[in-house]
């Protein structure tokens, strides 16, 4: 069990942390497949509190509770109506009372932190403008599950320095391998976690001109150019964007084995090509699939189990 009470950032955990997890969540993808899964979630509980959409995460985190012999709660926000009908700090303390565990999408990291704070059970990030802990974590075990390890791979982020680039960096800061985010000016990733991933040891370029970026790629990942939150601004994005499309051509530059990422929704047609979402490099279906057995992880870890 690690010694994070939470998982809110990959940043909280050391590299060591993110293997365990990682072995983890492959063994209990084994078990899951092998019909071998035991019940050590038994008379546990998540209550899931999503104040954005979500297909995976709602139902990797349900069935993911389901299948070890626990439950999940989903609570729409407008329910709860966290901070407006009731402050942050007593939904953590209330809701403490009734389950073991909260999942939490929102937008400020600050709320779950907040959430945190005031929760007796763990808490877990499902997403805010900064971080998308959870995908980053099923991602890196995708790739170790097609490459047998993720240490020394490039690994190439097209597209908007967003919440999921941010969770790369992080995990860049904790695992050997080289993270080359190709990009649009003015749209890179938050500079101050940049600069504290370097710190720490990350090898990260920012590499403007996409066929130098994609050039011997061992991973080719994207990402909506608008993300939740942002929909007004999608046309402009759209359009500034438009040369970091993942398609043939792109495909073509990097490692004949490269496999191909998004964490989903995908807009099809604008940062990956249906050819390349559809084609045989694509591992988008293993990556959702894995978001369940890696968030089985983190929570038998959180709880101790
Ligand atoms: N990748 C991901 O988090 O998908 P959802 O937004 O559908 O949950
Ligand atoms: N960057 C995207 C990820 C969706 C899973 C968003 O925040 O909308």
């Amino acid at each position: 069990m690690w010694d994070k009470k939470h998982f809110l950032s990959i940043h909280d955990l050391t590299g060591e942390d993110v293997k365990n997890v990682i072995d983890r969540g492959l063994d209990l993808k084994r078990r899951h497949h092998g019909g071998t899964l035991e019940p050590l979630l038994a008379n546990k509980s998540m209550a899931m509190v999503l104040r954005k959409p979500s297909l995976r995460t709602r139902m990797s985190f349900e069935m993911g509770m389901v299948g070890l012999g626990g439950h999940a709660l989903y609570i729409a926000d407008k329910e709860i109506k966290m901070g407006q009908r009731e402050a942050v700090c007593d939904v953590a303390r209330v809701m403490s009372r009734y389950v073991d565990v909260i999942m939490i999408r929102t937008f400020a990291q600050r709320e779950i932190e907040d959430l945190a704070e005031y929760a007796s059970v763990p808490v877990i990030n499902a997403l805010s403008d900064l971080y998308h802990p959870c995908q980053v974590m099923g991602d890196v075990m995708t790739v170790v599950e097609h490459k047998g390890k993720i240490e020394g791979l490039k690994v190439v982020f097209l597209g908007d320095g967003n919440n999921v680039a941010n969770s790369w960096m992080n995990a860049a800061a904790r695992l050997d391998f080289h993270l080359v985010l190709t990009m649009v000016k003015g749209f890179e990733p938050d500079a101050k976690l940049l600069e504290r991933a370097k710190g720490e040891g990350a090898r990260i370029d920012i590499v403007y001109d996409v066929p130098e970026a994609v050039k011997d790629a061992d991973v080719l990942y994207t990402d909506v150019w608008a993300s939740m939150g942002q929909e007004k601004e999608a046309k402009r994005r759209n359009q500034t964007m438009k040369h970091l499309q993942v398609n043939d051509d792109v495909l073509g530059l990097a490692k004949d084995d490269v496999i191909v990422m998004h964490c989903l929704p995908a807009h099809r047609g604008l940062e990956i090509t249906d050819s390349v979402m559809d084609g045989k490099h694509s591992v988008v279906y293993d990556e959702a699939e894995n978001r369940m057995h890696i968030q089985r992880a983190v929570i038998v870890e959180l709880l101790g189990k």
